[in-house]
């Protein structure tokens, strides 16, 4: 039976009765393009083949309920009308806000019942949480007797929905990146999205069919991006925007940033030097990509690895043990993924080097007293879709 069948049953067997549809949506890694998505900047994102499903059934009488694979036996019960910033804590506070964010928006959510299940690593910097909010605002918008959002435009339209319910429901003031991804990335592409105009192109990127391999390494060190560290960043460049006289960051052009830096106060400049030399980076990365040489962008992985570490300050003492081990090991390039603070890296390695670089990580890791890494490849796969 499919993934989505399976689900579809835990769903009869939590509430008793058929569902009436399964929606599913995939976590991400970026490949570069990093803290860029707040500055008006850009990224290069890939769908995992890892996603989470949400079966769904409509209700009459306003209520939400919500049940989770992870906690078999508890049932979150909210009334849809009653949902405000704050109100709901845990896991709950992912689709409550999504429902909260489509009423708002006049999407006409009602009640209902909902079951989700995943296999997206979690806290493993790979976007669980946009992966949970973009399958809930598929099934209840799905519910609302809306067609699937096949045009881009309505697909960051709910982006931007979904990002709004995670700042306001879980306090987190992420970018539009995880969201954008689960909802548009496409089998055999990376997504170039620009965060200024959310202009997005599909960049062909198919290791395997190059004698590639694109590795994740799940450090294990589960990242805490809500303990005031990502906001304390984000809180950084806008200031040194302001500072300097532009709305975001990506404002200035490269040609600038000698400029910038000579005007802003010391502690805000390695923040501005990170943002706009990524820019760069995304633009070197995507230019070879379409020239069909994924070989040629290991190089900005890494280069890329050492700003966030150097200049951004978000990596930490496992993913530059991850990243330093792999280069050694023979890989392309590698760096730390998403938000930082603890998750994963991606390192891009020759498809004969790969399990090498994956040995050599684990033995390192071994050495230094941390927890095994998970080691896997992934391929790019499709966004969000209504599975049955
Ligand atoms: C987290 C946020 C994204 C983005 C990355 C850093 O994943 O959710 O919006 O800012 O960090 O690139």
């Amino acid at each position: 039976m499919s993934r989505a069948g399976r689900v579809a049953d835990a769903f009869r067997a939590v509430f008793g009765t058929a569902c009436a549809g399964v929606w599913s949506a995939p976590g991400r890694v970026n490949l570069i393009g990093e803290h860029t998505d707040y500055n008006g900047g850009s990224v290069l994102p890939l769908a995992l083949p890892h996603r989470t499903w949400a079966a769904a059934a409509p209700r009459a009488d306003g209520l939400l309920r919500l049940h989770s694979a992870r906690f078999p036996g508890e049932l979150v019960q909210l009334a849809v009308a009653e949902l405000a910033p704050g109100a709901v804590r845990g896991w709950a506070a992912y689709p409550a806000g999504v429902a909260w964010a489509l009423r708002r928006a006049g999407y006409g959510t009602g009640g209902a019942d909902v079951h989700v299940e995943t296999d997206v690593p979690l806290g493993a910097g790979l976007s669980s949480s946009a992966a949970l909010e973009v399958a809930v605002a598929l099934a209840l918008t799905g519910l609302a007797g809306r067609a699937f959002p096949a045009g881009y435009a309505a697909r960051l339209q709910l982006a931007r929905l979904t990002r709004d319910a995670e700042h306001a429901f879980t306090g987190m003031p992420c970018g539009i990146m995880d969201q954008a991804a689960a909802l548009c990335c496409t089998t055999g592409h990376v997504l170039h999205l620009g965060t200024r105009d959310l202009a997005l192109r599909q960049v062909p990127f198919d290791p395997a069919a190059h004698g590639l391999r694109l590795l994740v390494v799940d450090t294990r060190v589960v990242h805490a991006l809500r303990d005031g560290a990502y906001a304390a960043r984000r809180a950084g460049c806008e200031a040194g925007a302001r500072a300097l006289g532009v709305r975001l960051l990506c404002d200035l052009t490269p040609s600038q940033l000698d400029w910038g830096l000579w005007e802003l106060a010391p502690p805000l400049r390695p923040l501005l030097r990170h943002v706009l030399t990524e820019e760069e980076r995304v633009a070197r990365v995507v230019s070879r990509l379409e020239a069909g040489d994924p070989r040629a962008v290991g190089e900005s992985l890494t280069a890329g690895h050492a700003s966030l570490r150097d200049d951004f300050a978000v990596s930490c003492a496992e993913l530059d043990l991850a990243v330093s081990v792999a280069c050694r090991a023979g890989a392309l390039g590698a760096r730390m993924t998403g938000g930082g603070f603890g998750g994963s890296a991606v390192v891009l390695a020759e498809e004969t080097d790969a399990a090498g670089v994956a040995r050599e990580v684990g033995a390192a890791f071994a050495a230094a007293g941390h927890r095994p890494p998970r080691v896997f490849a992934v391929e790019p796969a499709d966004g969000a879709r209504r599975d049955r």
